[in-house]
């Protein structure tokens, strides 16, 4: 039997998104996966798809984002017809809420840097942003409604891609780790998993924060897990319609029913691949959504966990092919894994079947940190 024609380490949305999208060219695909696909930080995201920077360090993530969230409505119709399975996708927007104590933030300074990237953020009057959401907090200083967000429950839609792509004949292999690459000729020409050579055409790494424990891969994906620790709650009285978000914390209404589910977070905490939810981490998250919307306080918490993301040295994705013929990198999402799935299934069909592609990817190579290193050696 002839091997794949594209071996992708990792199932998780990333992978899964990369196998459905290549399963759809009629390639030979196969997942592997060092446990349960779609376990890890695709089920511990919030299933925010916002495309606004956090902090300076994401502003060149801004043009790839937006792609994305162009790109969803037709992914999750596609997905969905595909798997037969609804993922929970609600266009609703998100407000931003401006609340005492954030020194240094501004809202016509948002508002600017949003213009400036394209991003049609609005500023609102306190009275206007209680009339949308009436459980917001009458302590807000400011608040800017983002139209253009979006929200997924990500454990669904991660299911719902993994079913996909299943359906389409991609065949996706549990608790097989990936240790090692194989090489032949100077190119990559598969994998080691659980101690059997698979070999393929094209090897696809998207092992979230696992990647860098990969023989031969920390050169490109020196990627590190970031923990985030979640709290889900059952909300009768307060209902929301939109994401709340504030710097310290957000709020992503998953559904319209009464009561609601209500998913909320988060930490950036360096704690190696330990998952734990800490009293410590509640607190934090408790604290900060008590802020944005205090009529919470009597709701029921009905889940916590906690997640490693991929985090990368400049905290962003390493994208695109490497220095190495049939290796590509698809990984160090960090926290936006979940809205950047559909963009980076695309341009890995794109790099794949040696057509252009159609966006700029170059800021996030995988080979920007082999030259870092040569740059700190010379
Ligand atoms: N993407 C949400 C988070 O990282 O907390």
């Amino acid at each position: 039997m002839r091997g794949f024609d594209v071996v992708i380490v990792g199932g998780g949305i990333i992978g899964g998104s990369i196998a459905f999208e290549l399963a759809q060219e009629k390639l030979r695909v196969l997942v592997l996966d060092r446990q349960a696909p779609g376990q890890e930080a695709s089920w511990a995201a919030a299933g925010m798809l916002s495309p606004s920077p956090e902090n300076p360090d994401s502003i060149p993530l801004v043009p790839l984002a937006r792609a994305s969230l162009e790109l969803y409505p037709e992914f999750v119709a596609t997905v969905e017809e595909a798997s037969g399975r609804a993922v929970g996708y609600r266009s609703k927007g998100a407000l931003e809420v401006l609340l005492a104590g954030e020194a240094g933030r501004e809202l016509s300074t948002l508002i600017a840097l949003h213009h400036g990237l394209g991003l049609p953020t609005e500023a609102l009057r306190l009275e206007e942003a209680l009339e949308m959401e009436p459980a917001l907090s009458r302590q807000a200083l400011a608040v800017a409604l983002l139209p253009y967000e979006a929200s997924v429950d990500n454990r669904a839609l991660t299911e719902a891609v993994l079913a996909a792509a299943a359906r389409q004949g991609v065949e996706i292999r549990a608790a097989t780790p990936v240790t090692s690459l194989l090489r032949q000729g100077g190119r990559c020409s598969g994998v080691v998993a659980g101690g059997d050579q698979v070999s393929a055409e094209h090897v696809v790494l998207a092992a979230g924060c696992f990647s860098s424990e990969i023989e031969g891969v920390s050169r490109y994906a020196p990627t590190r897990p970031v923990r985030g620790q979640m709290v889900a709650l059952r909300s009768s009285r307060v209902h929301l319609t939109r994401v709340l978000r504030s710097a310290r914390g957000y709020i992503v209404p998953r559904d319209d029913a009464r009561p609601q589910k209500l998913v909320a977070g988060s930490t950036l905490e360096n704690a190696g691949f330990e998952k734990r939810v800490t009293p410590g981490g509640l607190a934090q998250i408790l604290s900060a959504i008590l802020e944005l919307a205090p009529g919470l306080a009597g709701t029921e918490i009905v889940e916590t966990w906690s997640g490693l993301r991929p985090d990368t040295p400049d905290h962003l994705p390493v994208l695109g092919p490497t220095d190495v013929e049939g290796l590509v990198m698809a990984t160090g999402h960090y926290r936006n894994g979940i809205l950047l799935a559909p963009v980076t299934a695309r341009l890995v069909r794109e790099w794949l079947t040696g057509g252009s592609t159609s966006l700029p990817w170059e800021n996030f190579s995988p080979l920007r940190f082999l030259e870092a290193r040569r740059h700190t050696a010379s």
